[in-house]
């Protein structure tokens, strides 16, 4: 029987050069897999916790040792000696030694970390590839990205109040197909940035980050992308915005829209989507409210949630409870899947599957900061979300995860790529 012969860890450094988590383990049959743990900016207040050391002579402060110490003595101990083929059995440990409801004594980069090297060891000693350990036979859904490819929010030092502005590319027969046509719809809109005079300098994620003069100037250049691209704008190629409005929000409870210098109520705000909405072809709007703001949450969902995608990401944490609260309160109508933001893998696929029995969407999603681990395009294709959002087609954190997603559309024969069906009549 192949049994978790050793658990180690390292600090290593993520996109943003900041340091983060790599844990190895390593399998009685002589396997050794490796992952890394991203890590985010805008965070949700309900985030399970992130270890950081606080010494603030090194890394400003960031460092993950002490994560990696709860990995090298505590977990390990712990689990050498189990099976890695029980990821349930792994997760439901690591839950118990840390012994809180949000990972606050071991750190969820440490039980993430963990979680993810375990599940990729178990595939690997089985000769299987990871999203088919995870997802069997049924892993054939390639999941329709969300590209940002303009930059704002706290992900860009621009005058952008929103954090992302996405392409959906969804009216296309493959996933190849459609990554392509974003691909060549990011160069057409450096072009026209170019041409403009903005700066083509790029944020976190990979995409521009221009000084532009509202929030709704991004919209226009990128349709304008989409057409000189020779794409069809809300026929072959949507838009997705993510507000993340939590960190719009000033102590009075308004919204502070500085790009437009304006300060609005939670109503207004959905008033103006409602408008943007109108007017341009947006198919989902993320975090539109703030993470505390249930009531608005509420309006926006009555006033949108039959015509486009509502999601939930500092709103529900990937956490199952808040979204069922969500469910039952009839908020937003998806769910973006952040496995750090929960802590292990078991706990992300169960609400992933409270999502789905609700007739809830599941966007797999990356963090702003990130790594080449590229774990999330196989997850997202083994738990069957459908969509999967992981920045632009530029920085090779981002990339990492799109090729892999070309690499397993050419391997697999049968796969589907869901588009239309998802998005064709928002
Ligand atoms: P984050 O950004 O990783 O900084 O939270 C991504 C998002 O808000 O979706
Ligand atoms: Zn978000």
């Amino acid at each position: 029987m192949v049994y978790i012969e050793n658990i180690y860890s390292q600090e290593v450094i993520d996109s943003r050069g900041n340091p983060t988590i790599k844990v190895t383990a390593v399998l009685s049959d002589g396997t050794m897999e490796s992952a890394i743990v991203p890590s985010g900016a805008s965070t949700g207040k309900r985030e399970a916790l992130e270890l950081r050391d606080g010494d603030r002579s090194r890394y400003l402060g960031k460092g993950v040792l002490k994560a990696c110490e709860n990995v090298d003595t505590t977990i390990s101990e712990a689990l050498i000696g189990s099976t890695p083929f029980d990821q349930g059995h792994i997760d439901a440990m690591l839950k118990s030694i840390d012994g809180t409801n949000n990972y606050s004594n071991l750190g969820a980069n440490a039980t993430l970390g963990v979680s993810m090297a375990i599940a990729r060891a178990a595939a690997n000693s089985l000769d299987i590839p990871l999203y088919r350990y995870i997802g069997g036979s049924n892993a054939l859904v390639m999941p329709v990205p969300m590209l940002n490819i303009i930059n704002g929010g706290s992900h860009a030092d621009n005058t952008v109040d929103f954090q992302e502005y996405m392409i959906v590319p969804f009216g296309f027969d493959t996933f190849k197909d459609s990554l392509r046509a974003s691909a060549e719809v990011y160069q057409h809109l450096k072009g026209i940035l170019k041409d403009s005079k903005h700066i083509t300098s790029i944020g976190d994620e990979g995409g521009f980050a221009p000084n532009l003069k509202n929030n709704a100037e991004p919209i226009e250049i990128i349709l304008k992308a989409i057409e000189k691209a020779g794409y069809k704008p809300g026929e072959e190629i949507s838009i997705a915005l993510d507000v993340a409005s939590s960190e719009l929000v000033e102590k009075d409870g308004k919204y502070h829209l500085a790009g437009e210098g304006k300060k609005v109520t939670s109503y207004e705000l959905v008033e103006y989507y409602e408008k943007l909405v109108a007017k341009y072809p947006i198919v989902s709007i993320e975090d539109g409210l703030s993470e505390d703001d249930w009531e608005g949450w509420q309006h926006l969902t009555e006033r949108l949630g039959d015509k486009i995608q509502l999601v939930g990401d500092d709103l529900f944490v990937t956490n199952k409870d808040i979204l069922r609260h969500g469910i039952d309160k009839n908020i937003a109508n998806a769910i973006l899947i952040k496995p750090n933001q929960i802590g292990t893998l078991s706990e992300t696929m169960q609400t992933v599957r409270l999502a789905q029995r609700n007739n809830y969407r599941c966007i797999m999603s990356h963090r702003s900061g990130e790594s080449e681990d590229a774990f999330i395009a196989d997850f997202a294709i083994g738990i069957n979300t459908g969509e999967i959002k992981t920045g632009s087609t530029a920085r090779s954190e981002r990339i990492a995860k799109y090729n892999r997603l070309l690499q397993i559309e050419s391997e697999v024969p049968h796969t589907e790529y869901i588009g239309k069906e998802l998005f064709k009549n928002r």
